[in-house]
Parts: C-alpha cells; sequence; structure tokens
C-alpha cells in the first residue's frame, strides 16, 4: 500500500511536505548540511535578504527566556545580489522549494530586490514585520496602506514569482494588513514573524540589547500564533476576498514555537497549508525531520490520503 501524500501547495507551488525551515534559522540550508537530511525538507526560507549587504546589529543579538529566544540580529546578509550568485546555486542542489525573504528600508530598496529575485527563486516571503531594524521591516506590516504599497511594488517588479507575505503579531489589526495585503496582490501569507519584546541585564543595570528591543520567537509564542492563523484562516475566506468563493482562498504558513510533530498539526488543524520551523531547529536540528515523520504517521494512523484532510475548519 503506498503512504499517505504528504505534498502541499502553495500559490501554485508544490512543495514535498508542508514542513519548511523558517527565515533566520536555517542560513542558507548548507550550514545544516551534515546534521540533517536538507533533501528531506519541503522548502528553506532564506534568511533577511536586503538589496544592500548589511553587518546586523551590535551589541548582544541572542538571549533565552523561559520557552522562548530573544533574537536582535538586524537582518546580517550578504545581499541580493551576493545572494543569487554565491548562495543559490548550492540552495538548489538539494531540491526543496526555496523562499527568498525579502526585506527594505524603504519600498524602493524591495521593489528593486524583488526584480532580481523574480524568477530565481520559487517564492518570495516579503518580509514586513522584522522588529529588529530601525528603518523599514516592522514598520510596513503594522498598517494596511503601508503593507498594501509594498506588496504592490514588488508585485509589479517580480510578476513571475508567487508573493507570500510574513504578517506581523505586532500590528494591532493583523485582519485589516492582511486584507489590504490581498487585495494589493499577494497570493499567500506567513504567520507569525516575532513579537516586540525586551530583557534587562539587573547586573549592568540595562535592557540586554542595544535596541531596546528585540523579537520573541519559540514555544513561549506558540499559543497566540496558533490562534492569529485559526483567525487569518477565517479573514481569508472573506467572500469579498474571493471575489464571492470565485476564487480560492490564499493559504496561511503557520510558524510560532512548533517544536514537534504535534505542534505541527495544532497549526495544520487550524488551517494551515504548511508550516515553518525556527527556534526549535537550534535546540535540536533534526526536528524538522521528526515533524515531517510524525505528520505522515498520523496520517496514516488516521487513514488520511492528503494533508488538507487534517485540518478541522
Ligand atoms: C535568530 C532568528 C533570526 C530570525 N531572522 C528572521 C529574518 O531574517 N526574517 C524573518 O522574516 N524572520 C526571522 N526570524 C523569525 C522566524 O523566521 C520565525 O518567524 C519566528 O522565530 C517564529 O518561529 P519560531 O518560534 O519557530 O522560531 C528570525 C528568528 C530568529 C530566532
Amino acid at each position: 500500500m503506498s503512504g499517505p501524500d504528504l505534498s502541499v501547495n502553495i500559490a501554485g507551488v508544490r512543495l514535498k511536505n508542508p514542513v519548511i525551515a523558517a527565515s533566520g534559522t536555517f542560513g542558507y540550508g548548507s550550514e545544516y548540511a551534515g546534521l540533517l537530511d536538507i533533501s528531506a525538507l519541503g522548502g528553506i526560507c532564506t534568511k533577511g535578504l536586503t538589496l544592500r549587504p548589511r553587518t546586523g546589529n551590535r551589541g548582544e543579538r541572542l538571549h533565552e527566556t523561559p520557552s522562548g529566544l530573544l533574537n536582535s540580529i538586524g537582518l546580517e546578509n550578504p545581499g541580493v545580489e551576493a545572494f543569487i550568485e554565491k548562495e543559490l546555486p548550492r540552495m538548489r542542489e538539494p531540491g526543496p522549494v526555496i523562499i527568498a525573504n525579502l526585506s527594505g528600508e524603504d519600498i524602493d530598496e524591495y521593489a528593486e530586490g524583488a526584480r532580481l529575485l523574480d524568477a530565481a527563486v520559487d517564492i518570495i516571503e516579503l518580509n514586513i514585520s522584522c522588529p529588529n531594524v530601525k528603518a523599514g521591516g516592522m514598520a510596513f506590516g503594522l498598517d494596511g496602506e503601508a503593507a498594501a504599497a509594498v506588496t504592490q511594488a514588488v508585485r509589479r517588479t517580480a510578476p513571475h514569482t508567487p508573493l507570500m507575505v510574513k504578517l506581523s503579531p505586532n500590528a494591532p489589526d493583523i485582519a485589516a494588513v492582511a486584507r489590504s495585503c490581498a487585495a494589493a496582490g499577494a497570493d499567500a501569507f506567513s504567520l507569525v514573524n516575532t513579537f516586540k519584546a525586551m530583557a534587562i541585564d539587573t547586573v549592568r543595570r540595562r535592557p540586554v540589547f542595544d535596541n531596546v528591543s528585540a523579537g520573541l520567537s519559540g514555544p513561549a509564542v506558540r499559543p497566540i500564533a496558533l490562534r492569529m492563523v485559526w483567525e487569518l484562516y477565517d479573514v481569508l475566506r472573506d467572500p469579498v476576498l474571493t471575489l464571492n468563493g470565485g476564487e480560492r482562498a490564499k493559504p496561511v504558513v503557520g510558524i510560532g514555537g512548533i517544536a514537534c510533530a504535534n505542534d505541527a498539526l495544532e497549526f495544520l488543524m487550524a488551517g494551515a497549508a504548511a508550516v515553518e520551523v525556527g527556534s526549535a531547529t537550534f535546540a535540536r536540528p533534526c526536528t524538522m525531520i521528526e515533524i515531517i515523520a510524525g505528520i505522515e504517521k498520523y496520517m496514516r494512523q488516521n487513514g488520511f490520503t492528503c494533508t488538507e484532510e487534517i485540518c478541522i475548519r
């Protein structure tokens, strides 16, 4: 008997299973080559890319909290052109879908980065949700109008590449941001990026991070992220967005504290078409491989033939 079909379709791109390495936690894939079978993954999101190279933030960049991780990396990356030249050919070899996480300080930088990435990668994940940079980043993801403007600009310069907008859990009205981005041409959404948070070093009597705040990820955020994915699923099924039922609802990729198959199943049940796994990979590099095996086992036990059957909505 053949096994269940774990493949999923995100905006017309087929992933062999619904497990994707989250941006900023898996480098460009090759860094983990000796630790796990990268070819087994559904997809890999790159570290956040910007048109110009960035050295990232000074001072502390990572700080552990109970059940969570604070980071303030500041989008250190070699720039889009160097990524395409040096990293992309190596990334292509193992076979998972390649998702370029794109950021920028202003709309022009996003648009030009997207133009270079267009058709070079399988999906662009538009990062309008990074809380760790002073200009751009999360600022675009907090407000529907700003989010729509950057989505529209990138849609125009990267017409051949499916566009997944990575939403911020820090937006006061996530539904409004998602609706604006959908109308501006987003094909899919991923949620959540990190939660704005902070820590204080009580010995030095000052904030741990030079920027004061940082982004919280890991198991601590999972129940909140799950609730947000559940709600976004409903928003994207609003008949106004799906042209009175004529267009398929745009898929959501669930992210936030996923560390085992059961966590991933919760997101798939809530309506996510796929999941991204981030912080958990730092502690146990094989986490994603175990999650894929656990999802397959669950599908067999329940007699499911495709991943959509996991959804309880
Ligand atoms: C060290 C670190 C770096 C990150 N860098 C990025 C990034 O460059 N772009 C981005 O969109 N998200 C970035 N993220 C956010 C993750 O992709 C993910 O959305 C978030 O950590 C929640 O998932 P998790 O709880 O599984 O880690 C980063 C997270 C961490 C921990």
